[in-house]
């Protein structure tokens, strides 16, 4: 890794190293526009922000993120995929406390190629294909910069008024691009927030539900509140009940199978409703899925929805995976049935490359996120909100402080364009359908589930039925793999198998990343197997 050039001329308090960033006696560049010493006094007063520094120092840092992703590519063999550092790597490495006096950019730079780098899990290699992936882009990072740079507060819609409109605008440019139904957007009832992840987005739409169902019928009722998911429904969607004070018991994660891909079936959740009726529980929330953490199973929204209305319970649909695929016309059939939802999120840093983080939602009725939420301290009052003629996004979300994200996302949008966003989505399916080629051509391995989106779920098939072994096998076989550094692939669980998971997504990924399969040689144990793959990779 290289560190960008600067000028290297001093001044009295500067230190120069010939990066144009003084060492030892602050961040300055050597022209007089950093720390400057104080009269009289032995400290070096600090200028936080100087614009000349910023130039000077924001360049270096450009150079050596561009460095960082030209080097992901061209020396993968500096950048395990995975970090192979041990629990605690970091400790020995770093004093035991902050300096008292500022030290040199280029020395800190030297610290995170020398210390952080190795500590670092490469989200953005080309042959990261972990959990999902966490899309950057050249846009995402502009609209990143752009946000640290203005630093902009807009939790209500004085704080910065741009801010406050252009999300609305973008998410309603977003919703359009998703064919999302105009209740959905800012012209109805509803509209859309930028949440931070989606852990929050059901987080405050549970919220939202819960409020909005006890005002129906009495706050004496929280406990007799039961919500309903999928087994397959993401973590948050628990935690967020247990937040909600929904009790633990009353929280269904109704079961699904191979039968039905891990989807949820409807007959499953009228069952369970009518069930909890009987005995007096009240249904109020249902969270559908499209494209689960596990496997991208896709819940019938058409069916779950129609239940949904009939009984007047709250639909969520969390997609914040496989939603962004869902900008081509040819996914947009997997949310069919969102029509009859209340609420719907995406992860636009998932892959829609909006860098991290970036979760849009919408909901159909705003007001009842607004009556959830909505807090009214004298010292935010203004004069507009008193006529409640706009948005204020402190009432739509859980914390008040909020950062300039659609900034990124329009930059994303209006620097690409959706024609070239579908494509490159398109890309990445493409790469998955090889990649489960060789492996439904390989009878070492099975596919285990079907292929929606950009995730291969597979394994090695087990040897005279015994599945134990065969878990045991896969195990050893995801960590001889991953112990290499030159991939990186996850894991999960399926009807008690171990399943192996090949989730393409990040932004540099092309088709010889994920060429693995090969003229793969047969009856060989799994090191062997892998050490075969990792050839063909890298001749490849
Ligand atoms: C389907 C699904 N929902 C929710 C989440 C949580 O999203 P976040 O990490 O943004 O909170 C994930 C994360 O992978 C996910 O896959």
């Amino acid at each position: 890794m290289e560190f960008g050039n600067g000028n290297g001329t001093g001044t009295d308090n500067c230190n120069c190293n010939g990066n144009g960033i003084r060492n030892g006696n602050g961040i300055g560049n050597g022209n007089g526009n950093g720390n400057e010493k104080v009269k009289g006094a032995n400290v070096i007063k600090m200028k936080p922000m100087d614009s000349e520094l910023l130039r000077e120092q924001g360049h270096i840092m450009v150079d050596f993120i561009a460095d960082y992703y030209r080097d992901l590519q061209d020396s993968p063999q500096d950048f395990p995929v995975l970090s192979q550092v041990q629990p605690g790597y970091l400790r020995d490495m770093l004093p035991n406390s902050a300096p008292d006096q500022p030290e040199s950019l280029n020395e800190l730079l030297d610290d995170v190629t020398k210390k952080i780098m190795p500590g670092i899990t490469h989200w953005q290699s080309p042959s990261y294909f972990a959990y999902y992936a966490s899309s950057t882009s050249v846009a995402g990072f502009l609209g990143e910069m752009l946000n640290a740079g203005l630093s902009v507060v807009g939790f209500t819609w004085q704080t910065s008024p741009a801010a406050t409109e252009l999300e609305i605008i973008v998410l309603d440019w977003l919703a359009k691009l998703l064919q999302l139904p105009d209740h959905f957007l800012s012209t109805g009832h509803g509209g859309g927030v930028i949440q931070g992840t989606g852990c929050e987005a059901v987080l405050v739409v549970v919220l939202a539900a819960r409020d909005r169902i006890l005002k129906q019928v009495g706050k004496t009722v929280l406990p007799q509140l039961v919500v309903y998911a999928s087994d397959q429904t993401h973590s948050s969607f628990r935690k967020a009940c247990l937040i909600g004070g929904i009790h633990e018991d009353n929280i269904r994660l109704l079961r699904t199978d191979s039968s039905t891909n891990y989807g949820l079936l409807p007959e499953s959740l009228e069952e369970a409703i009518s069930h909890d009726l009987a005995k007096g529980f009240i249904p109020f929330f249902i969270c559908a899925t499209v494209g689960t953490t596990s496997s991208a199973a896709v819940d019938p929204l058409v069916p779950l929805g129609k239940i949904a209305k009939k009984y007047g319970i709250w639909m969520h649909v969390d997609a914040a995976y496989a939603g962004n695929a869902c900008i081509c016309p040819e996914y947009r059939k997997f949310i069919d049935g969102v029509e009859n939802a209340d609420s719907f999120n995406m992860n636009a840093h998932k892959w829609l490359f909006a860098n991290q983080t970036c979760s849009p939602l919408w909901v159909k009725d705003r007001y009842a996120l607004i009556a959830a939420l909505k807090t009214n301290p004298e010292y935010l009052e203004y004069k507009v909100s008193e006529k409640d003629a706009v948005v204020n996004y402190k009432d739509w979300q859980i914390s008040l402080s909020r950062r300039f994200r659609s900034l990124k996302l329009w930059m994303v949008l209006r620097l690409y364009g959706s024609e070239n966003l579908r494509n490159f989505i398109r890309e990445h399916v493409n790469l998955a359908k090889q990649f489960e080629d060789y492996v439904t051509q390989d009878p070492h391995f099975e596919v285990v589930t079907t292929r929606y989106f950009s995730l291969v779920c597979f394994r090695l098939v087990p040897v005279d039925g015994d599945e134990d072994k065969c878990n045991q096998r896969n195990r050893e076989l995801l960590a001889a793999i991953n112990s290499t550094g030159k991939i990186f692939i996850s894991h999960t669980a399926l009807s008690g198998q171990f399943i192996l998971r090949f989730a393409v997504g990040a932004p540099l990924t092309e088709e010889k990343h994920g060429r693995l399969y090969k003229n793969m040689p047969l009856n060989l144990p799994a090191t062997a197997i892998v050490k075969n793959i990792l050839k063909e990779t890298v001749e490849n």
